[in-house]
């Protein structure tokens, strides 16, 4: 499978994600019964992933989405990141943030960070695919769909250069 200059091999089936998925929330289901979590999905890339999470999910509880803005500083080259949308009041609220995949840890260890200020109750982690190898940032994830090689990967939410997020499988490339 081709996307742009790009050769995609599948990786893991939508029959294998959709079980996997059954199976953390059963997890899930049980472990923030009357609790009632607030999902908070990291755009764009946990969008489908969340969507099939949530339908799993047969406990009270919400869902919001929220988005990292980079932008660049006039005065440093260094890029900044805004989080942006977040509307929920997470204050004393059971927090689960839903990523699609957690790579250098960057992106969480911020977006934790920022959280810290606004007194939620309790802070988890639920990421479709995790890259062991590559994250540097070490972070605490408490539940994990799969755990993958340092290979990029595209399909289910995932992207390449903005394509690919519409593909039902999960796909590697080919180096
Ligand atoms: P981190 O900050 O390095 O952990 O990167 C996390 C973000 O980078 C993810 O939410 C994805 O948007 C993107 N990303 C990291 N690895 C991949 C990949 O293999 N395929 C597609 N996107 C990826």
């Amino acid at each position: 499978m081709q996307i742009r200059d790009k050769h995609f091999d599948i990786f893991i089936s939508a029959k294998k994600i959709k079980k996997r998925i059954q199976d953390l929330a059963v997890q899930i289901n049980a472990d923030y019964v009357d609790k009632n979590p607030v999902f908070l999905s990291i755009l764009n890339g946990a969008f489908i992933f969340t969507a099939d999470m949530f339908r799993e999910i047969s406990i009270p509880a919400e869902v919001s989405f929220i988005k990292l803005k980079s932008y660049r500083k006039m005065e440093s080259s260094g890029k900044v990141k805004e989080l942006i949308g977040l509307e929920h009041n997470i204050f004393g609220r059971n927090i689960i943030i839903v990523e699609d995949i957690v790579d250098t840890g960057k992106t969480l260890n911020h977006i934790l960070q920022e959280f810290e200020a606004l007194g939620a109750k309790s802070i988890e982690i639920l990421t479709l695919l995790h890259k062991p190898e590559a994250t540097k940032n070490p972070v605490s994830l408490k539940y994990v769909g799969f755990e993958i090689p340092d290979k990029f990967v595209v399909g289910y939410g995932l992207d390449y250069d903005g394509y690919g997020r519409n593909l039902a499988d999960l796909y590697k490339i080919v180096e």
